[in-house]
């Protein structure tokens, strides 16, 4: 009895362990928690594909927080408009879409520290009798939907001006067909509109400065604090400054 005893321990030592084995190699992963990034990614430099990859400062610097977590990393791109619901509901886990920290979103999440400066900017075709901010009165204005550009647009020249689209490119693209007269956007991916596409140009005049921000949930805080000091580390470091050089040449 006893020896079958020892001979049961030792086949379901052994079974056991295959089965671990098993589990551990059918992975892909390494079995580590993952951070998964919402992000809606038609806004170059931040995060915009190259072929089937998602690639750009917040593709990279999430990248990194995920490494000093110690978590595996994926990015889900979705609507600009639904990645704070997508934080909110736990779909993903941080928001990090060249996102500006803003009063109204901080009802519904937590931002992190800053980790990059964004101003809001008008993008005209060459040419065009809009030369000042002023002279955005009564024009057409597009914008990406939900995003700060949408709400100034809306607060200063009416909602009855503002045509919303689901990306800046699809914005940028009824700029060039003269759908709308101009589109209010972020500096950076509106220099990269500009030199993808002839015969736009981007006021002198800015619209507003921003600072963006990781979104995370309000219950979220433990991995709030951690993102902080992820980020405190990445910029210490010069590793953030390097991603940011590398994607906005000086
Ligand atoms: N900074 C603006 C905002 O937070 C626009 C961000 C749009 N980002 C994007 N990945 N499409 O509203």
């Amino acid at each position: 009895m006893k020896k079958f005893v020892k001979i049961l321990a030792v086949v379901m030592i052994v079974a056991l362990s295959a089965t671990l084995l098993f589990a551990c190699g059918g992975q892909e992963d390494t079995g580590r928690e993952k951070l998964i990034m919402g992000t809606n990614a038609a806004f170059p430099p931040y995060e915009y594909y190259e072929g089937d990859k998602i690639v750009g400062i917040d593709a990279e610097v999430g990248a990194l927080i995920a490494e000093k977590l110690d978590m595996d990393f994926e990015i889900l791109d979705m609507d600009f408009n639904g990645i704070i619901s997508a934080v909110q509901n736990g779909v993903v886990d941080i928001g990090m879409a060249g996102m500006t920290v803003r009063e109204d979103r901080l009802e519904h999440v937590n931002f992190s520290t800053t980790y990059a400066k964004g101003v809001q900017v008008v993008i005209v075709k060459e040419g065009s009798d809009i030369k000042t901010l002023d002279d955005l009165a009564g024009k057409l204005i597009g914008v990406q939907e939900a995003t700060t550009g949408d709400a100034y647009a809306s607060e200063d020249y009416g909602e009855e001006n503002v045509k919303r689209y689901t990306n800046g490119a699809a914005a940028v693209a009824a700029l060039q067909s003269d759908i709308v007269n101009a589109v209010i956007i972020d500096n950076e991916p509106a220099k990269a509109f500009v030199a993808a596409n002839e015969g736009l140009t981007i006021l002198e005049t800015a619209y507003a400065d921003e600072d963006y921000a990781i979104a995370v949930a309000k219950e979220n805080t433990e991995l709030l604090e951690k993102i902080n000091t992820a980020l405190a580390e990445l910029t210490a470091d010069g590793s953030i400054d390097a991603i940011v050089n590398k994607y906005i040449p000086a």
